[in-house]
């Protein structure tokens, strides 16, 4: 009898594929994890587990997709959001976070509210590109926020704001790109700003009033400000010199995770700032690149994981936490799953906040490997740029940034987009073609075999061993969605919406988007039938990283939209313009260009990198290449789009501080860049290749 016990068990793990033997074992705690007929929340669940229960559309029948209705969405610019489906509306944000209400069985829009950030506080335009992660509902409400740091509640069936509050200082450099999340009866959001050493922090306000009822800071204070309370007392030990005057960072910028069961709430935090810890107070630097846990109804410190002590290469751990049951040397433990930029994936006992295990998921030469017994990484030597200079991979795009990864119960895998990049780091000007912050000069590297692409990677967080790969072309792909009808839906930066069996990544169909995604897929059904849902807007960080993000996008040439998808869809989508590689680069011959002009008109477009890329070197997005730009060519056309903003309320800021001569070192500087773009064409290469 036990002999033939055995029998079955090898036939049911060969049946599972990929999936791992000890789910065959053992029944799945999970079972309620994942989402139903609605798809409430970003990640689909409380839990964060980007999972759908729902199987009408499965890996025997996905190969009959098709296109059941599209929208455009005209004015947008880079789409992040994974929309949410509440009782048969989707609800998503754009580029600046104006949000949408849409009819989920015919695609109408139902209601749009802008929160107009360039008339609210158009200063805040000038931190970051634009770019929304999404909203969350409860009772009639939705919350969102937007970059200039508000937080809204809105009428979820008119669109009509309730309230309203600043979440961020009006004047300061913090800005708000992540869906707000719920804990209980309060709404709680961070912001980012660590790049500008900014001190990050979370706040939870009451969903009826927006009263403030918490706040937990990701760094310390001013001795004078920490004083009587404990957990920022503790984590002031872990700096030295003045950090509150050189910058800390920290900044909450995406994931917070609700444990309903515990009561608690994980917060993940960002890098240390200035990257340089030369430049801030050495030590352990808390609570900066790491998870800390709180009290859901009072916001006090709880435990912490910190995941890059002394964090030196903007290595965030911002990622998506997912809440899991998993079965682990026999027995089911609550667990906490992370795959932050620096390439580990990590399963972490939630209930202690000790790491259990921490698996290499891409290229990684800044750690031989993981001591489960220090619960910390083994660091390379020399790794914190002791010489002045240090080349690491995963570079600060990240193994993992904050695309959605999707958490299977029923066959105990996750989906996970990774990518595999490397970093130049130098302390002092790494020349025009770096990104300069803060001290230091950072630039990627595209070196090694594989480096630039990104892959789609089934990971087994049991064993700690990769269970399947899909390989991509490019490296800024979209978030994943897993089904119980075993299948993952992952966009791409080429523009393809795949289908893959979630046992074993073999291909089950895909559909041409005419667009590069870079958002994640979702699930729901309305009227007994079952969408899938993903909008569809290249660009974020596709600039900030520079050229070899170039997929052949052009800004304002390719239409936003959001697809949906059933079985059996047969609407069509008009065809945008088709991508192109070559940088049409506008010239004119008889410009004599002065190099000291060319010189500081580089340093002075460091402030353009995050839309127009670094060297004025956009890929398309999230700005336009002013390389091809005939405004740009005009220095009056130029200076009515720098002074007078005239651009803004398309997403262009003011930069009314800047002097007439700067802006003619801009001019130079563009033009300089365009003609490089010309004679590198004209020698026969396409002007796009990747820094090395
Ligand atoms: C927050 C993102 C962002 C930043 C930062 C930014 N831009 Fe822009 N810029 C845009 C967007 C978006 C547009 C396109 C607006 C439109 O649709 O007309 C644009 C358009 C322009 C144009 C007009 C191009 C054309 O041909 O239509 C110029 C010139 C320009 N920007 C120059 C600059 C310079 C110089 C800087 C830095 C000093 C800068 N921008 C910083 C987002 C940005």
């Amino acid at each position: 009898m036990r002999k033939f016990g055995k029998v079955i068990m090898a036939a049911a793990c060969v049946a599972m594929l990929l999936a791992g033997c000890h789910n065959a074992r053992t029944p799945q705690p999970d079972a309620g994890l994942g989402a139903g007929d609605d798809w409430p929340s970003v990640n689909g669940d409380v839990a964060e587990s980007g999972y759908s229960r729902l199987s009408q559309i499965n890996a025997e029948n996905a190969g009959k997709l098709g296109l059941a209705w599209s929208i455009d969405l005209p004015g947008e610019v880079t789409l992040e959001a994974t929309p949410l489906a509440i009782g048969g509306v989707l609800y998503f944000t754009g580029s600046y976070a104006a949000v949408y209400a849409v009819d989920a069985a015919s695609g109408k829009v139902l209601w749009r509210f802008d929160p107009e950030t360039w008339k609210h506080n158009p200063q805040k335009m000038h931190f970051t590109f634009a770019a929304n992660r999404g909203v969350a509902y409860r009772d009639g409400k939705i919350f969102s926020a937007a970059i200039d740091g508000r937080l809204f509640a809105l009428d979820a069936k008119t669109g009509q704001q309730l309230w309203a509050v600043e979440t961020t200082d009006p004047k300061g450099p913090q800005t708000v790109t992540s869906a707000p999340r719920l804990i209980g009866n309060l709404v709680i959001v961070g912001q980012g700003g660590a790049d500008f050493g900014a001190r990050g922090y979370v706040t939870a306000y009451d969903q009826a009033t927006g009263k403030q009822a918490w706040r937990f800071y990701a760094a310390p204070g001013s001795p004078e400000e920490n004083k009587g309370d404990a957990a920022q007392e503790m984590a002031a030990k872990t700096w030295s010199g003045e950090w509150w005057k050189t910058g800390t960072g920290g900044a909450p910028w995406n994931s917070i995770t609700f444990d309903e069961q515990m009561g608690r709430v994980y917060v993940a935090t960002g890098n240390a700032a200035p990257y340089d810890q030369q430049k801030r107070g050495a030590g352990d630097n808390l609570f900066t690149a790491a998870i800390v846990a709180l009290d859901a109804k009072s916001g006090k410190y709880i435990w912490h994981y910190q995941i890059n002590p002394a964090d030196s290469w903007d290595y965030d751990s911002t990622q998506q936490m997912t809440l899991a049951t998993l079965n682990l040397d026999g027995k089911p433990r609550k667990v906490l799953m992370q795959a932050p930029k620096n390439g580990f994936f990590y399963v972490i006992d939630r209930e202690t906040g000790k790491p259990i295990s921490a698996g290499m998921t891409t290229v990684m030469t800044w750690a031989k490997g993981f001591d489960v017994k220090t619960g910390k990484a083994i660091e390379e030597p020399g790794i914190r740029y002791e010489s002045g200079q240090i080349d690491i991979w995963p570079g600060p795009i990240g193994g993992h940034n904050w695309q959605s990864m999707s958490y299977s119960p029923k066959l105990g895998l996750v989906y996970l987009p990774v990518g595999q990049i490397g970093e130049r780091l130098l302390r002092g000007d790494g020349g025009p073609d770096a990104f300069n912050v803060m001290g230091l000069s950072t630039r990627p590297l595209v070196e090694k075999p594989g480096d630039g692409k990104a892959s789609l990677i089934a990971w087994d967080p049991v064993a700690q061993r990769q269970a399947w790969k899909v390989q991509h072309n490019h490296l800024w792909n979209g978030g994943a969605l897993s089904t119980a009808g075993n299948v993952v839906f992952q966009g791409t930066a080429e523009g393809v919406v795949y289908a893959y069996d979630a046992r074993s990544g073999k291909e089950l169909w895909h559909f041409d988007a005419g667009l590069g995604i870079v958002a994640a897929p979702m699930t729901y059904a309305v009227g007994g039938k079952q969408y899938v849902s993903i909008l569809v807007g290249y660009g974020g960080t596709t600039a900030a990283f520079g050229d070899f993000m170039r997929v052949g996008w052009k800004y304002g040439q390719q239409p936003r939209r959001l697809l949906t998808f059933a079985l059996d869809g047969k609407a069509t989508l008009p065809r945008g313009t088709p991508p192109e590689m070559k940088v049409n680069a506008v010239d004119d011959p008889s410009l004599v260009l002065n190099p000291a002009d060319v010189k500081a008109g580089s340093e002075l477009t460091v402030q353009c990198a995050a839309c127009h890329g670094i060297g004025m070197k956009s890929p398309g997005s999230p700005g336009p290449d002013l390389r091809e730009s005939a405004i740009a060519m005009d220095m009056t056309a130029l200076r009515k789009v720098l002074k007078e903003g005239v651009l803004l309320e398309k997403g262009m800021p003011q930069f009314a501080y800047l002097t007439d001569d700067q802006i003619r070192q801009i001019h130079a500087f563009i033009r300089a860049q365009a003609r490089a773009a010309i004679s590198a064409q004209t020698k026969g290469g396409s002007g796009t290749s990747a820094s090395k």
